[in-house]
């Protein structure tokens, strides 16, 4: 099967109300995991790859270890996604080497730090979707900044999305998903005491206003990590130093699905499970020396993790509910919603 289009399993997933995990990828066994996952619990798959992580694997080593997943599991539906891409020319770059989905990350200028205004985030948005949808390709936008700052993505100021823009930016722009800011951020330390499932954790009332303004629209949830207290408590049992910290829980995740979330990214709690199971083979077998003595460890790991999100996220089991469509497909799609826009 070639690559499918995150428009059909964003579509599919809204008709049946469930959400999709994105999983960030840098390696092989990232991507093997991901994928022994979803063929396990039979789980569409978004695998997305951050700026970063085209630099870190030469663009051509991480491309064509997804390749080798589309080639392994044919019958399961994959989107190749560029994570937070943040000009006009990377996310042609991912385009090029045969994404089918690119996020344009307009709430930030290029250096991935600075707040954009909302005007040039329609314009550089606007500018990707010009040139992804004649390609059949998917295009997620972002309006209002998340907080928090992981690596070389993140302003460090929190900025709310505001509904009442939303509509404008979609109509605008086209973009397919957009990824809102609701109270969460990227990496590991979001909250710092432990969420309380009375209180009102992220600004849901922002997704329900979002949603029945734009009923369409899919929206996803970015720094949606759990961070899982027995993986901090398991790195740093064997010579971490996480400071206290915690996630998203899962039952906010499900909130926001409710209410009309269709992607869910998830990066950090795959990076904890990793060093979690390393830290402690390393422990436990100080002879050991073969990376496959711990990366396979690791690898089964983070599998666990991915399993349960595609259960508790609701894409389990949904991989052979359709027909996948092509990129030609796709481009017939946007021409005729255009010509119906326009005319
Ligand atoms: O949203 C950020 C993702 O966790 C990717 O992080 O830029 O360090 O690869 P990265
Ligand atoms: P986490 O840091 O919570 O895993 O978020 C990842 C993300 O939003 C990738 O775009
Ligand atoms: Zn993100």
């Amino acid at each position: 099967m070639p690559l499918v289009p995150m428009r059909q399993i964003l579509d599919e997933a809204a008709k049946k109300g469930y959400g999709v995990p994105h999983f960030n990828v840098n390696n092989m066994e990232q991507a093997q995991a991901i994928m022994r996952g979803a063929e396990e619990v039979e789980s569409p798959v978004i695998m997305a790859a951050s700026k970063g992580a085209l630099k870190y694997s030469d663009m051509l080593f991480l491309r064509n270890i997804m390749d080798a997943c589309v080639e392994k599991y044919p019958k399961i539906p994959i989107a190749l996604h560029l994570d937070h891409g943040t000009s006009v020319e990377i996310c042609k770059t991912a385009i090029n080497l045969g994404f089918s989905s690119v996020m344009m990350d307009g709430s930030l200028e290029e250096d991935g730090k600075t707040p954009r205004s909302y005007d040039d985030n329609i314009d550089v948005t606007r500018k990707v979707v010009n040139f992804a949808h004649p390609l059949g390709i998917t295009v997620e936008g972002e309006l209002g900044c998340l907080g928090g700052i992981e690596d070389d993505i993140g302003s460090g100021e929190e900025k709310l999305t505001n509904p009442d823009q939303v509509k404008e930016f979609v109509e605008k722009t086209n973009v397919d998903a957009l990824a809102v800011s609701i109270g969460t951020s990227h990496g590991a330390y979001k909250f710092k005491i432990q969420p309380d499932p009375d209180k009102n954790l992220l600004a849901m009332n922002i997704i329900r206003r979002i949603h029945e303004l734009c009923p369409n629209l899919h929206m996803v949830m970015h720094g949606s990590s759990s961070v899982p207290q027995e993986l901090i408590a398991q790195i740093n049992k064997y010579g971490g130093n996480i400071k206290e910290t915690y996630g998203v829980p899962l039952w906010a995740i499900k909130e926001g699905i409710d209410a009309g979330v269709r992607k869910v990214n998830v990066d950090t709690d795959l990076r904890l499970a990793v060093t979690a199971t390393i830290r402690k083979v390393f422990h436990d077998s100080p002879e050991a020396f073969d990376p496959r003595k711990y990366l396979g460890p690791a690898r089964d790991a983070m599998k666990t993790i991915i399993i349960e999100r595609y259960n508790t996220f609701g894409s389990a089991g949904h991989a052979y509910d359709y027909e996948p469509k092509t990129l030609e497909d796709m481009k017939i799609f946007y021409e005729e919603s255009e010509l119906k826009s326009s005319g």
